[in-house]
């Protein structure tokens, strides 16, 4: 396993792309997020992407975009909280590097993404159910596939940085 790469993964809004920009500046690793790369190379969107070609084709970009990381080198991944939906990309993560699960609680949760927008998951009148529903069925997949846990809710980011890097430094 090449451990110089860390993967974040875990829920919308428990942080895993501020957590792991931060994370590479301090270790002076390169930063890549999953899906940054695929609004990128799609130009759209996710919830355009949703919207035109539906949950199916955003899952098979994501797989392809962890594919193309299969000789990477010293960088911070951040994942969308979906990836780990297909077992070739839990199997893709654990050949790439350490993976670090970023565990918030639904109060926490439910504050950092009430205001924010291009989640059609959760795009709808019952956020608090639809991330219940989530979170039943991927924490244990979150729990069983990572290298470590940390837990967000109710941290400051300087915190959890100070966490992270107990565990990788
Ligand atoms: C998703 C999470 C989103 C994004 C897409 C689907 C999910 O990423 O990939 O909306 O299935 O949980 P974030 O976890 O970064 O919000």
């Amino acid at each position: 396993m090449k451990i110089n790469n860390i993967l974040i993964i875990g829920p919308m809004g428990s942080g895993k792309s501020s957590i792991g920009k931060i994370l590479a500046k301090r270790t002076s690793k390169k930063f890549l997020d999953i899906d940054f790369q695929i609004i990128k190379n799609q130009g759209m969107n996710i919830s355009e992407i949703f919207e035109k070609y539906g949950e199916e084709y955003f899952r098979d970009l994501e797989k392809k975009e962890l594919e193309k990381l299969d000789n990477i080198e010293d960088y911070i991944i951040s994942t969308g909280g979906g990836i780990i939906l297909k077992q070739e990309n839990i199997d893709m993560m654990k050949k790439i590097g350490l993976i670090l699960f970023l565990d918030i609680d639904i109060n926490a949760q439910l504050e950092r993404v009430k205001n924010k927008k291009n989640r059609p998951l959760i795009d709808n009148d019952n956020v608090e159910s639809s991330l219940l529903a989530l979170k039943k069925y991927r924490d244990p997949i979150y729990n069983s596939i990572c290298d470590y846990i940390i837990d967000v809710s109710n941290k400051e980011k300087n915190v959890i940085i100070k966490e992270i890097e107990k565990i990788i430094l």
